[in-house]
Order: structure tokens, then sequence, then C-alpha cells
């Protein structure tokens, strides 16, 4: 018989209809009901059994995280707990498994701490916690191609292996096929990168941008949506060395456009979410608020995480400019009686403690902060014409979550070549690397936006996760590649 998933059964449960199951055993209480999820949905579908029917050898291996094949015909549940349950007729077992195994691992049904559960990452998506993950995770990417679908935007491939640091931080890892005990050397004793497999030095990519830049100036608008690497050392919960980012770039868009577009993009994932993963969506939130208990009262979180979603839906993200933001800061309270940590001063770069108040403090929430120093953003952003002197600004825009942080950076692009020759000169970026870059500045130049939205981010934001490696399957981070 047909397998049909429990996901579908469940929408429209047919009465007195056969059906076929297959999955894996979360229960077997008194040797008559089966509990069995098969990952289409979070939900469980009890399945029961009338063991003087069946061989008890055979009822011996339907233990915990066992698979199985149950057949039998839907009737209506008399028990509290489903509508519906599954009245077997017959029973396959598919793979067995070691109980004593089964006692050691994430799969024991009982409450593990996050820390194990990632310790053990490859089995931790059977547990209703990471199957609701990461069955959201799947809605966000889709929502987002959805998104620029229907906006007749062309999803570009950008490659992953670069030769040049788009965000110049310096932050690369090297790809190198040369001996690492014994590499070539030239004259001078440098390591010759013209014998290693491309001929010169390469770095998996920090982002996508700059090549999104090049389609965008003649398909119009685009986006790209890969894996991007960086080398920076910060354990923290928000920064994995291996994340996935989505890049817009559209022709003609100037920052305004820019965040206008951001804002609904963030917007629309929200609502897609909502609309079509509640079930995951409320497991997720009941289990922050049961953890929410756990905690002092003013470490709770004001707002569920449904309502931190339909807040994000339904209000307006605050837009200051960085000059504002300052102000702000330097007025509050908080920094009178010198709570932050880091200096507040024109010049520097925010810090987290900093964006956090005004986020969750100050404006309670999404803020874009526009129009930074030019002296600690990325060479391609757009010099403002009104920047005063000796304080020079860049049409940046970076959208602050609470929460989070940092969710979204981006910028309009300088499409000026003089000025952009002059950006390289000052990051000392040597022309003859970004040749094909400054080369499109030269054949009908237009004003061009576009930003970078950092997917698990994003996925910490709809799933409530509060730390960056729980929301991507196998997590890359300072001393961890494991799996
Ligand atoms: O602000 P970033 O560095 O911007 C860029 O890379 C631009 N090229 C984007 C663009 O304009 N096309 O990174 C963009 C976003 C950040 O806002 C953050 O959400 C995420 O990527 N991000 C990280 N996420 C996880 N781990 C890390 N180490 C991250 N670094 C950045
Ligand atoms: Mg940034």
């Amino acid at each position: 018989m047909k397998r049909t998933e429990i996901a579908e059964i469940l929408k429209q449960p047919e009465i007195g209809q056969n059906y076929c199951v297959k999955g894996w055993v979360r229960a077997f209480r008194s040797n008559r009901f089966i509990q069995i999820n098969d990952g289409s949905t979070i939900h469980t579908l009890q399945a029961v059994v009338d063991f003087e029917q069946f061989d008890e050898a055979l009822l011996k291996k339907i233990t915990t995280a066992a698979a199985v094949g149950l057949t039998g015909t839907l009737v209506a549940s008399q028990g509290a707990g489903q509508t519906v349950e599954l009245q077997v007729s017959a029973i396959e077992i598919i793979g067995e498994a070691n109980p004593d195994d089964v006692q050691r691992t994430v799969m024991q049904p009982k409450k593990h701490s996050l820390e194990f559960l990632r310790e053990q990452a490859h089995l931790r998506f059977r547990t209703n916690t990471f199957g609701a993950v990461f069955r959201i995770r799947h809605a966000v990417a889709y929502a987002i191609h959805k998104f620029f679908n229907d906006q007749n935007f062309y999803y570009i491939h950008t490659p992953i292996i670069t030769g040049s640091d788009a965000e110049g931080a310096g932050e690369m890892f090297r790809v190198s096929t040369l001996d690492p005990q014994n590499p070539p050397l030239t004259e001078d004793g440098a390591i010759d990168y013209k014998q290693d497999f491309f001929g010169k030095p390469v770095n998996l990519t920090v982002s996508g941008q700059l090549e999104a830049e090049l389609a965008a100036l003649a398909l119009g608008k685009v986006y790209t949506f890969g894996p991007t690497f960086r080398a920076e050392n910060s354990n923290t919960s928000r920064h994995l060395a291996e994340f996935w980012m989505i890049e817009p770039e559209v022709a003609f868009n100037d920052i305004h456009a820019n965040m206008d577009l951001a804002e609904e993009m963030l917007k629309y994932i929200c609502s897609y979410v909502m609309e079509n993963f509640p079930d995951d969506l409320k497991f997720l939130h009941d289990r922050e608020a049961a953890e929410q208990q756990t905690k002092p009262q003013n470490e709770r979180s004001e707002m569920g995480l449904v309502e931190r979603l339909q807040f994000v839906v339904s209000n307006e993200f605050k837009r200051i400019t960085y000059t504002e933001a300052i102000d702000v800061l330097r007025n509050s309270n908080h920094y009178k009686k010198k709570k932050f940590q880091y200096e507040v001063e024109w010049g520097t770069d925010l810090q987290s403690e900093h964006e956090r108040f005004l986020v969750e403090k100050e404006y309670k929430c999404p803020v874009i902060i526009t129009d930074y120093p030019a002296s600690f953003k990325a060479f391609y952003m757009r010099r403002n014409d009104h920047s005063e002197v000796g304080r020079e600004t860049v049409a940046a825009m970076d959208i602050l979550f609470p929460g989070i942080g940092e969710m979204v950076g981006g910028s309009q692009r300088e499409e000026r070549l003089d000025v952009l020759r002059e950006k390289c000169a000052a990051f000392h970026i040597p022309e003859e690397e970004l040749w094909w870059y400054l080369d499109t500045r030269k054949f009908g130049t237009v004003p061009h936006a576009g930003f970078g939205l950092g997917f698990e981010r994003m996925v910490m934001f709809v799933t409530g996760m509060s730390n960056i490696r729980d929301v991507i399957p196998f997590p890359r981070t300072p001393q961890n590649a494991e799996f």
C-alpha cells in the first residue's frame, strides 16, 4: 500500500479510510499505543495495536526511535489528546533501535539541554524542537525566494571561491592546494601562489555582493542566496564562520527604496511563516514561554514569539541617522549614569550595547540606522553629497532587531568612477584586483543599492531560538567543525 504522510492525514482525516504510514516511534505505551512521527509535521499520529493479534517478538521491536511501517484504518479516537487514530492491522519493522543506545542519546524521551542537543546534532533533528526549527528554516528560505520571484527578481549564483575581499575586513579562509608542509617559494622567500591551483591567492567569499552588482547592472533586479564564510574569531551566540546570506541588488534604487525593500521583505517573511507554519510556530512559542518562566521577572521578554512576529508585521521600523543615534545615546540617562561600557562618540562604530539600547529600550521596535561615518564602513558605499566637511558619511543602512542586533547591512553603492577610485586608494585596494568592478562604472553607470540579510539571524528571530548554533543544522564556529 502506498505510504501517506502524517501531515496529509491530519490535514484532511478521512474516517474509515485505510492508510499506510512510515516513520519513527516516539513512544509505545501499554503495549497498545504507538506515537509515530514522520517529520512531515510536528504532530505524531497515534496508532492503536491489539496486542493479541501480533507476535510478542514483533511487538518487542517497537521501541523508541525504531522505524516502522503501520497499516490500518483511521478511526475517531476515544482518548484525549487526538481526534483520530490508526487502528493497526499490519506492522512492518523497518529499522530497529537498540534501547541501550537510545538511552545515551537525545532520543531518550525527556528534556535535554540545548548544549547536549548540539553535541548530538546528527540526531537532534528527531526532537520536536529541532523538527520545528528546521521546518521553519525551510519556510524562511522559501518565503525569501517567493518574495523576490513575485517581484520579478532574478536569482543569481555568485562564486564561493573568490580573489576579492568585498567587505575589506580581512576575515577570509584561504583556499589552496599547495602542500602546507612544503609550499613553493618565490625568490624572496614568500609563498609562490602563482603555482597554486588558481595561480593567485583565493579565499572563500565573505559576500556575493560585488558580483551581484555586476548582474544588477544588466538584469535590473537580482539577488544571491548562498553560503558565506568569515574567519572572525568571535565566539558569540550570533556569529557563525559559515552562514547563509541573502543579497538583493537593484539598479536605479537609492537608499530609501533600499530600506523600503528590506522592510517589506522582513515583514513578508514573518507573515509567511505565521500563515503557513502555525503548528511549528505555536510549539516554539510555547517552548519559549516555558523557558521564560524559569527566568527572573526583569529578564523576561515583554512579548511572546508570535506577538513579536505580529509586531514586526504591523509596525513601521524606526528610521534614524547615525548622527541622531549618537545624540539619542548621549542624551540618555543610561549614558549619564555611565552604564555604557564603550564610549559613545561621533566617528566610532556603535557597539552591540548601544544598538540594544536603541532597539530594546528607546524605540522598542526594529530600527534602521543610516548615514554612518565613511571611516568604518566598506569602500563601495556611496559617499553622501550632504556630508559635513570633516564628517564624511556614506549612504549605509543597518537594520537592528530586538534580541538579535544587526539583521541587515546594506547601502546605496558608489556609482561614480572617480569617487570609487578615490575610495579604493584610501582603503589600499589595488585597482588591478577590482578592475572588473570598476569597469561597470564606465558603461552607463547608474545609482543602485542592495543589502545583505543574515539568514540564520532571521531564522533566530522567527523561531525564538537564542543561539545561532541552534538554527543551522551543523554549525561551524571557532574550534568546531564536527559532523
Ligand atoms: O553587514 P554585512 O557584513 O554586509 C555585507 O556583507 C554586505 N556585502 C551586504 C550587502 O550589502 N549586500 O553582513 C550582512 C549580514 C549582517 O547584517 C548579519 O545579519 C549577517 O550578514 N552576518 C552574519 N551572520 C552570522 N554570522 C556571521 N559571522 C555574520 N556576519 C554577518
Ligand atoms: Mg554589517
